[in-house]
């Protein structure tokens, strides 16, 4: 009897494996978006984003006024459920000076000892490096080098590792990275071996998304479970396995989730063919939601400057383009496309094209990560979704539920 019943006790919580769910929570929002309204039961972990690598060899905090209130309510309200917090160090603005930090022991030294001040300071659980991209250009102001930033970059995080483990005890803090869906570049081309890194870090979070966008030639999803033969190479399921033949555990494994989509302007009606890759006008996003620019980075003279054509869900539902999840509102038109397994909206008035995630986009790529077992979800951003959280909702499932029966891939 007694051993029947610890057997069952056991199994159950095998098939339930604790995965991750987090969300990145922007800095920037002010009182538009408190620290009250995400749902910190929902995600494991937070992570609080961008200290940016703006100049020098130590991030800054764009508004540190704000991040000296914001972060500890957050960090407070976070360990009341459990969660954990992260401080995000660069993003795509804020990568200028990782090349050179990078570059040189005393630097990176400087650099660890910022991150150490940080944790001690607002008592969070770890760092996330969110370099976009070692080796390659991003924003168009970052120092790049391709022969030593990726090398430089394991120096560093193997040298974060070992001063945190004695700083704080071993394992306590976590350090994760945010990349890009193919893995690191260096003078030989993508790296085919990444398990160094993966040694030393909790968690790869894999940006699988921004795939299709303005600056290509024909309109496309932005984050595409499956890819369309003969229309790209790069989707969530493909993405995904890049990382794991490169050698990282399944476990320390996040894809990312979109909780924006983006507009373009295509040169046809879609509606005609329904077809999902049609010419566009290639370069010039269109407008996005109530909240797009154009916005130019001033402190960057290669930023473009230009509107974004991103519509976050939470727009896209309260502006009035849905409904419901599945149902537009005219002159929208909604469209389920089986092999990108996204929808995407399209008003034949102006020819936009809005291609985004839903629920029903989320949820198969929930079973998917439940499938090949990875560590769990990440989200851009929090604040994006409908406030009744129907993102977060579809989401939170990869806690919930277990591997499904039938794994296609
Ligand atoms: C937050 O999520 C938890 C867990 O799913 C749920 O029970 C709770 O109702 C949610 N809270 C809000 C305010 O939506
Ligand atoms: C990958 O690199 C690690 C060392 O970083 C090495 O131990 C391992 O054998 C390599 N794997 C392959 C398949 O080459
Ligand atoms: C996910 O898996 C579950 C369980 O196997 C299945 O019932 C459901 O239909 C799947 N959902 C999608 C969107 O594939």
């Amino acid at each position: 009897m007694k051993s029947t019943f610890l057997f069952i006790l056991l199994t159950a919580s095998c098939a339930l494996a604790d995965k991750i769910l987090l969300g990145y929570f922007p800095n920037w929002l002010g009182s538009s978006y408190p620290v009250s309204k995400i749902n910190l039961s929902k995600y494991t972990h937070i992570n609080y984003a961008f200290a940016e690598m703006a100049k020098g060899d130590v991030p800054e905090w764009p508004d540190k006024s704000v991040v000296d209130v914001q972060l500890p309510q957050l960090v407070k309200a976070a360990h009341a459920k459990k969660t954990k917090v992260l401080i995000s160090i660069g993003g795509w603005s804020g990568s200028r000076t990782f090349s050179t930090m990078v570059s040189s022991s005393s630097r990176r030294k400087k650099f660890i000892n910022w991150q150490i001040s940080q944790i001690k300071k607002y008592n969070i659980d770890g760092i996330d490096i969110d370099w976009e991209y070692p080796g390659t250009q991003g924003q168009g102001c970052n120092v790049v080098n391709l022969n030593s930033d990726t090398s430089n970059f394991l120096k560093l995080l193997k040298e974060l590792r070992t001063s945190l483990d004695t700083t704080f005890g071993a394992k306590k803090k976590e350090i994760t990275i945010a990349t890009h869906v193919n893995t690191f570049v260096n003078a030989a081309g993508n790296m085919k071996n990444v398990s160094a890194f993966a040694k030393v870090l909790d968690r790869i979070n894999i940006m699988t998304y921004d795939i299709n966008g303005a600056w290509g030639a024909n309109t496309g999803p932005n984050a595409p479970f499956n890819y369309q033969p003969g229309e790209g190479s790069i989707s969530f399921v493909s993405s995904i396995q890049t990382w794991l033949d490169a050698g990282v555990p399944a476990n320390k494994l996040v894809a990312g989730i979109a909780f924006y989509g983006r507009a373009t302007t295509a040169k046809q009606n879609m509606l005609i063919t329904k077809y999902q890759y049609q010419p566009q006008i290639t370069g010039k996003p269109a407008q996005g939601d109530s909240l797009d620019g154009p916005w130019k980075d001033l402190s960057c003279p290669a930023d473009s400057g230009d509107r974004t054509g991103i519509w976050r869900y939470e727009k896209i539902r309260s502006q009035g383009l849905l409904s419901s999840p599945t149902k537009a509102v005219s002159p929208w038109v909604r469209t389920w496309d089986s092999v990108s397994q996204t929808p995407w909206l399209f008003n034949p008035k102006t020819n936009t094209y809005l291609t985004y995630d839903d629920p029903a986009s989320i949820a198969v790529k929930v079973n998917h990560t439940l499938c090949k077992k990875l560590g769990g979800l990440m989200v851009w951003s929090v604040e994006q979704d409908s406030s009744n959280g129907e993102l977060l909702n579809a989401a939170y499932s990869v806690r919930t539920k277990s591997k499904p029966s039938v794994c296609p891939y």
